[in-house]
């Protein structure tokens, strides 16, 4: 037998093999400075398109006005417990009201954080009668909900309506045996390539088969659709989503989440949902400042047209240059590059140190080996002149990367790792 710890301490993982290369610079970065367009990276002034602060709202004044005299009057503890126990207040009830109604539900329950509350909530949803039929793609805390659910369960290719269907053919026979229920799960947007779900092609199909919808819009919320409702409002079809889930970590530069349904279905989440239950419910500081962000939201759509001003100068600005974005339909603008791990980093270096671009790079196991995707994120904070240098900056680097610049200044990495 052996120690549990050697594995961990021989193999790090797919990601943690690079650490001693990547670590304080390409991952675990300091950004320094207020929340902005421009930030400082190890002293140097960078342009940021890394932060999901969509709205600008992370830094405002006003918000940051709302914060600090809720911390002062409340500190960060108010109210301790659960909110089923003794961590209850009016407040609480009033975001969950205005959430409700500006997500177009009737009700709505607040999470501490998307992530575990959004796998509670699917995990709350189903027994091990019913089936999850769930797009291949989606974020790591749907794949972690999916994998505590009991039941069957089917990935459908992404953002393929035949595969959902032919999964939903399955589900349907699987449910009629079992006596339980079909719960389908998409995202709003998918984080990394950028690209709404289906939703319309998945309502669709509620036509021939029965099941339920589950969104989780983590992106959409704030950004996409007339009044900021998300991706179903921009699709048309937000009433025909069953379960509504975003987070406050996004447009709402906060953090929290929220779970928008029926009453019914709130009701019985209210009792049900393990995350909130047993776990402490969220301070006043974040529900207060959550007021203030919604508000902002409902009252000041000039910030989502600034936002979009700027998506659109990037995106048509990148395509126009030539650049591979991919099918991205939202604010996350994805740019694909060919090249290998170290090739990623000494490019990633090169627009950091040399263009002051600080973007995130994702590469293989996300995305498939060879190919290295810079996600910008741009934001309302954002001016057209950012767009403008960083599209300098881009055809800077894909030059260099297409003459060989960036092999040649790995070579060294590229050995030592065995790339
Ligand atoms: C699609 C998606 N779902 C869920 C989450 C998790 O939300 P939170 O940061 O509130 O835990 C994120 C990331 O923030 C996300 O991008």
């Amino acid at each position: 037998m052996r120690d549990l710890f050697e594995r961990i301490i021989e193999n790090k993982g797919p990601l943690g093999k690079w650490a001693s290369q990547a670590e304080g610079y390409f991952v675990f970065p300091k950004l320094d400075g207020p929340i902005s367009n421009r930030m400082k990276f190890q002293g140097k002034d960078v342009i940021t398109w890394s932060i999901n602060d969509y709205l600008g709202l992370a830094n405002l004044p006003e918000i940051k006005k709302v914060d600090g005299e809720a911390a002062l009057e409340h500190g960060a503890a108010y109210p301790m417990g659960a909110r089923m126990m003794s961590g209850h207040t009016e407040f609480h009830e009033q975001l969950e009201n205005e959430l409700a109604a500006f997500s177009q539900k009737e009700a709505s329950y607040l999470l501490n954080f998307g992530y575990q509350g959004f796998m509670s909530v699917i995990d709350a949803l189903v027994t091990k009668d019913d089936i999850i039929v769930y797009d291949v793609d989606c974020h790591a805390c749907i794949i972690d909900g999916v994998r505590l659910h009991m039941g069957k369960r089917f990935t459908f290719v992404h953002n393929d309506p035949e595969s959902l269907e032919k999964n939903l053919e399955r589900a349907t026979k699987m449910a009629e045996q079992t006596g339980g229920g079909i719960l389908v799960i998409s995202e709003g947007v998918f984080g990394m390539r950028g690209e709404q779900g289906i939703l319309k092609e998945i309502v669709a199909l509620k036509e021939k088969f029965n099941f339920r919808l589950l969104v989780d819009d983590a992106h959409g919320f704030g950004t996409l659709g007339k009044t900021g409702a998300g991706a179903g409002e921009e699709q048309g079809v937000q009433d025909q989503i069953d379960v509504y889930l975003a987070t406050f970590a996004k447009s709402m530069a906060s953090i929290g989440a929220f779970v928008a349904a029926d009453q019914e279905i709130i009701n019985y989440l209210k009792y049900n949902l393990r995350s909130q239950m047993f776990a402490k419910s969220l301070p006043m500081v974040y529900v207060k400042g959550a007021l203030k962000r919604l508000d902002m939201l409902r009252t000041q759509p000039e910030l989502k047209a600034k936002l979009w001003e700027n998506v659109n100068a990037l995106q048509s600005g990148l395509k126009e240059k030539g650049f591979d974005i991919g099918t991205t339909t939202s604010c996350v603008t994805p740019v694909y590059l060919n090249g290998s791990i170290p090739e990623a980093m000494a490019l990633v270096k090169d627009l950091r140190e040399n263009h002051g671009i600080f973007c995130s790079i994702v590469v293989y196991p996300v995305i498939p080996k060879g190919l290295i995707l810079l996600r910008l994120i741009p934001t309302a904070t954002h001016t057209l002149q950012d767009v403008e240098e960083t599209l300098v900056a881009f055809s800077a680097i894909r030059e260099r990367l297409e003459n060989g610049t960036y092999k040649r200044l790995s070579a060294a990495v590229s050995a030592a790792m065995g790339e």
